[in-house]
């Protein structure tokens, strides 16, 4: 059976990431994927650019049971250190909005720069090898469909089940389960909101967008958000879905530029407006249209109730949306959730219990916003294992 020091299962972001930084400290690794091609997430990512990290990145941007977790790795793989290995490579690379760094040319290349990183650290990548089996004892024998491989150390890198359709499983949870680690239960995150009841009027302007803010369990963002057939999406909302539990509403502040009593203070300067020609002046006809008819005040300003323009004027910075789920795992960009926090090494990614044993990237619970940030997470995690292996 062919014995390497380590095997990483997984060949996406965070697995390529370990594998070439072990290699290149002279370890034997091998790298199993079940895919034809490593880093199918990578190439999908971004719009095929890859956001591959996000400039500001750090412990604040992340959601996981343990808030602290995430530290130790992110403060010793930093975005710019990444950043410095794709300008060694000639990357060419734009910061799009909000810190976000995207490749100019095609996320294509940030997949052959891990690759070549791999080859210069003599890591074997096996493809269409999935991994079925693992077991310990005293090392970790891996069996794939059509092989079996034995190493001493083992790194689960087989990320979470978001996207089923490109292959995405639950394995890294069955895995760690088989090994007794605590697994946070998992949900879609970063993923588009579905309205019901009375709200699917909004889904008759699917297609309009504005620029909100958007809160969820008192966290907010201040993004676009974009109606759709389903619900809700678009930036504002991914953010806050990853935030948001069964039952809870999302309030979106509709007009973020404009101060609590607007409506009072058009009324003085503009008494012959309306709520309606108001709201077409800062937003969409078609989504001020539903709201003008939701608010239900018609008359002119001058002949509207203070009162009814101010509660109109606090609806709209804080309507009530109530999802009636979230367009699920087939959809989300993301998971949160994976494998408990509690049962790593932060500095490591090492089981505590399991001697050999590591979990690092998506697999893991530690889940980063939308904005680059998940795959910094990936390299950082995938560093700060490779450098322990
Ligand atoms: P990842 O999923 O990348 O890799 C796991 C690998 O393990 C896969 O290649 C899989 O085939 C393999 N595998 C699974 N089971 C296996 C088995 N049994 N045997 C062998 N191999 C197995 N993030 C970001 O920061 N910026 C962005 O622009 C985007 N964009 C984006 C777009 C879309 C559409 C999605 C779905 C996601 C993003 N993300 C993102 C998120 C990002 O892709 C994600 O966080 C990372 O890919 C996670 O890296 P991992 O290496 O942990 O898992």
């Amino acid at each position: 059976m062919p014995e390497f020091d380590a095997i990483i299962l997984g060949g996406g972001a965070a697995g390529l990431m370990c594998a070439a930084r072990a290699g290149q400290r002279g370890k034997r690794v091998l790298v199993l994927e079940k895919a034809e091609q490593p880093g199918k997430k990578i190439l999908i990512s971004g719009g095929g650019r890859c956001n591959f990290t996000n400039i500001g990145a750090g412990p604040a941007n992340y959601l996981s049971a343990n808030p602290h977790f995430a530290k130790s790795a992110l403060a010793r793989y930093t975005p710019r250190d990444f950043l410095e290995l794709v300008e060694r490579y000639g990357i060419a690379w734009h910061e799009k909005t909000l810190g976000q760094l995207f490749c100019d040319g095609s996320a294509k290349q940030i997949v052959a720069m891990l690759l070549e990183e791999c080859a210069k650290g003599g890591v074997e990548v096996k493809c269409g090898e999935e991994v079925v089996a693992v077991s310990q004892n005293g090392t970790f024998t891996v069996q794939t469909q059509s092989e079996a491989y034995s190493a001493h150390a083992l790194v689960i890198a087989t990320g979470g089940p978001s996207i089923p359709k490109m292959g995405a499983t639950g394995f890294a949870y069955d895995l760690a389960r088989q090994f007794g680690l605590k697994v946070v239960e998992p949900r879609p995150a970063l993923v588009p909101l579905t309205l019901g009841g009375e709200e699917v009027l909004f889904r008759e302007i699917s297609g309009v967008s504005a620029p909100v803010v958007a809160t969820a369990n008192k966290t907010s963002f201040a993004e676009a958000a974009l109606f759709t057939h389903r619900g809700l999406s678009g930036p504002s909302i991914l953010q806050v879905s990853s935030y948001w539990r069964p039952g809870d509403p999302v309030a979106i502040d509709i007009v973020p530029d404009r101060a609590a009593e607007w409506l009072l203070d058009a009324k003085r300067d503009h008494p012959r407006a309306t709520i309606r020609s108001l709201l077409r002046e800062a937003l969409p006809d078609r989504l001020a249209d539903i709201l003008a008819d939701k608010i239900g005040v018609g008359s002119e300003l001058a002949n509207t109730a203070d009162k009814a323009l101010r509660a109109a004027g606090e609806r709209l910075k804080r309507w009530e949306f109530h999802p009636n789920g979230t367009e699920g795992f087939a959809k989300a960009e993301v998971t949160v959730g994976g494998i408990s926090t509690a049962e790593l090494s932060s500095k490591t990614m090492k089981a505590k219990r399991i001697p050999g044993l590591y979990a690092i990237g998506e697999a893991v619970d530690v889940t980063g916003w939308l904005g680059g940030y998940n795959f910094q997470w990936a390299w950082a995690s995938g560093v700060a294992a490779g450098d322990a292996i």
